[in-house]
């Protein structure tokens, strides 16, 4: 990693600072600046770490420029076409594509973990039945700690194990109970003979009263979604895993602060956002409007689904994301479906514009996702929680990978300081 001959030299106040750059597999170069504070005596500044890598990492990269993403190495475009979910959380866990037998005896632990703890249901009962379904996700995600003892210890790998499984088990079967409790119907428990999506939308649409059958169109669709949201290097939700981790948090309440990153409206909470304004669009005449408003500097309404702190070509899952919307609702016969109409008019017309050009804004992986999720018949309340199911692999790859490496140490960022210098206290009288 570290390059011999490579290095930059700092000169400030006298000082000369010698600092490595070390070279990746691909990707830019870093500046090693682990010693500058110890020997220049400065910080770097870069708020929202635009220029800051906080780890190294063998898991995912992205390159924005050409619009690539490489999960171990893979492309993301083909994993959509030719792998399944459950077959990239291996991936992403230990590394390499697995075996038959690997993928087999993976598959089962996973199957064997989807239950909840019986007594979690009541945490559940707890909540008003119109929260926010992400509500339900950090409390009961968060709550994990106090039923799964043996699995909380992060300095007994095989403890690491059978959380990172269960986390990735037991994740659909929460947020298919936080919507089940949501709508008011029965909790359906997950069923060992489905594969993992097809056991999510069991769970979320089938009812006592009546067999329900699993539509293979919207199974396929919904594993591609889960894979196509499975990791993405250090965002936001990610490196919050990371900085809870370094504390030596336990992998639940680790998990739980990810999905409440995740919710925000400039993250995860997009898909949601997004939906919701095309559905305000309504039609496309009503689009110009909007973009006007989204290109205002006194208004901070954004196009929601529109561009990417790293992506500034474009969104290699949004481009199959796009073909999935088309193929699902073409195969569920709603080919006229308005907000797609919109959607893509959007796309068109926002691509067409200098603003968005020039500023390298493009749509992102949640612009089409929601058209799809509400085609399968999910409330826009459950798209964020979609999200989190699908990105809990990554969080916990990235989890683990942080506590394997033993330089890893908490993290502290420090500051700018611009508050008041030192100053005496003033009694009340004095003010
Ligand atoms: C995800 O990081 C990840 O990898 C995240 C994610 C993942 O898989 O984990 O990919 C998932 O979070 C996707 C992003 C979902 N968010 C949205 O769709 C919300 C709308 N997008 C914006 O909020 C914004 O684009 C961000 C937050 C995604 C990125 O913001 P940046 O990189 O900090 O860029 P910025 O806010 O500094 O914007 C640069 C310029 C600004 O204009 P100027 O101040 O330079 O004049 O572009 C403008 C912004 O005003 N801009 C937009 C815009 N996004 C940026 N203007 C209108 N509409 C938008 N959507």
């Amino acid at each position: 990693m570290t390059d011999k001959n490579k290095t930059a030299t700092l000169h400030m106040d006298g000082k000369t600072v010698e600092l490595p750059i070390l070279s990746p597999t691909v990707g830019p170069d870093v500046l090693d600046v682990r010693k500058l504070y110890a020997e220049g005596g400065v910080f770097t500044y870069d708020p929202g770490y635009t220029s800051t890598a906080s780890c190294d990492s063998t898991i995912t990269f992205i390159d924005g420029d050409k619009g690539e993403l490489l999960h171990r190495g893979y492309p993301i475009d083909q994993l959509a076409e030719k792998s399944h979910y459950l077959e990239v959380c291996y991936l992403l866990l230990y590394g390499e594509l697995p075996t038959a037998v690997e993928l087999e005896d993976f598959e089962t632990r996973i199957i064997r973990h989807t239950m909840l703890h019986e007594q979690m249901q009541y945490f559940f009962r707890g909540f008003r039945r119109d929260a926010h379904p992400m509500a339900i996700m950090v409390g009961v995600v968060g709550a994990m700690s106090a039923f799964y003892h043996d699995s909380t210890d992060i300095q007994d790998p095989w403890q690491r194990e059978v959380a990172s499984i269960r986390l990735i088990a037991k994740m659909p079967t929460i947020a298919a109970w936080a919507f089940k409790y949501h709508t008011g119907q029965p909790f359906v428990y997950p069923r060992n003979d489905l594969d993992y999506a097809s056991n999510f939308l069991r769970m979320c649409f089938a009812v006592p009263a009546e067999e329900y059958e699993v539509n293979p169109i919207l199974s396929r669709a919904m594993d591609r979604i889960f894979t196509l949201h499975a990791d993405h290097e250090q965002n936001a939700s990610t490196s919050t895993v990371r900085l809870a981790s370094s504390s030596g948090a336990n992998p639940f309440a680790c998990i739980a602060a990810g999905i409440a990153c995740l919710w925000g409206p400039a993250h995860g909470g997009a898909n949601q956002a997004c939906l919701e304004m095309l559905k305000e669009i309504g039609t496309p005449d009503r689009i110009p409007e909007f973009i006007a408003r989204a290109k205002d500097k006194n208004d901070p309404f954004r196009l929601m689904g529109f561009g990417h702190r790293v992506y500034k070509n474009f969104d290699p899952r949004a481009t199959v994301m796009k073909q999935s919307a088309d193929e699902v609702l073409d195969l569920l016969g709603i080919e006229d479906n308005p907000v797609l109409q919109v959607a893509k008019e959007l796309e068109k017309q926002a691509l067409e514009d200098p603003y968005f050009a020039d500023k390298k804004l493009f749509p992102n992986v949640d612009f089409y996702s929601g058209i799809i999720l509400e085609a399968m018949g999910f409330p826009t309340s459950m798209f964020t929680p979609i999200f989190a199911l699908s990105r809990t692999v990554g969080w916990v790859s990235q989890w683990k990978e942080q506590l394997a490496d033993p330089q890893h140490k908490i993290g502290r960022p420090r500051q700018l300081y611009l508050g008041s210098a030192r100053r005496d206290y003033m009694d009340i009288e004095n003010r």
